[in-house]
């Protein structure tokens, strides 16, 4: 870790982060919308599904690749909300949203080879698909995660709202491209 504190994140954590958000929300919403109300005998759903797991294993890359360049990379100082214990919490968020999708992937994993996936989604094989995913308990967790993962999501929106229009302290600035200065404060300091 990088004890230089500069004015923005790096350019590829901001790509990684507005990408990856793109991407897991895109994933909340056709899982909860459109998987989750399909029966599984609907000739549709295993083309859903090849799309679903393949973006669901390139989220967990891309979100292993992110921890890399965040743990190698100069950043900005913490931001206050003028609240102790919200300031404490802050940093606990952010760490639960790398294991809340880490347990997405691995459930979602989990259930793929329960179901045998890999073999009527990504091989074709004609097997039909288990009349119910519900049978499996790593289905069931990979639901109640993904309803986690739905309000970590509106927490850590709702906190970006309150800095950036309450304590104006422009903290949506931090995580977009720009030129890159040393911190002027976290220098005399
Ligand atoms: C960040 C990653 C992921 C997110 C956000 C996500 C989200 C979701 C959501 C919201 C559902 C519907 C849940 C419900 O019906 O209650 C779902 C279903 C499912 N997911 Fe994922 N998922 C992810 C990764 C994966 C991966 C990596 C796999 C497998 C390789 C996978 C396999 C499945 C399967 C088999 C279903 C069942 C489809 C159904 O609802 O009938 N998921 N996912």
């Amino acid at each position: 870790m990088k004890a230089v504190l500069v004015s923005r994140f790096h350019p590829l954590l901001v790509a990684l982060h507005w990408l990856l958000a793109v991407l897991i929300i895109a994933m909340l919403s056709v899982g909860f919308l459109k998987l989750a109300t399909m029966p599984n005998s609907d000739p549709q759903k295993i083309g859903i599904l090849l799309i679903h797991m393949s973006l669901g294993m390139l989220i967990l890359a891309l979100l292993v690749v992110r921890l890399i360049v965040r743990l190698r990379t100069a950043r900005p100082a913490g931001v206050t909300t003028g609240n102790r214990l919200m300031d404490r919490i802050a940093p606990l968020t952010h760490y639960g949203f790398y294991i809340l999708v880490l347990l997405m992937a691995g459930t979602g994993l989990a259930t793929a080879i329960l179901a045998g996936l890999n073999r009527s989604v990504f091989q074709r094989s004609g097997e039909p698909l288990p009349q119910d995913f519900g049978i499996y308990p790593t289905f069931v967790a990979h639901g109640l995660i993904a309803l986690l993962l739905v309000g970590f999501i509106l927490l850590h929106l709702l906190a970006a709202l309150y800095h950036q229009f309450v304590r104006k302290d422009r903290l949506f600035r931090r995580m977009w491209f720009g030129r890159r200065t040393l911190d002027p404060s976290a220098r005399a300091k």
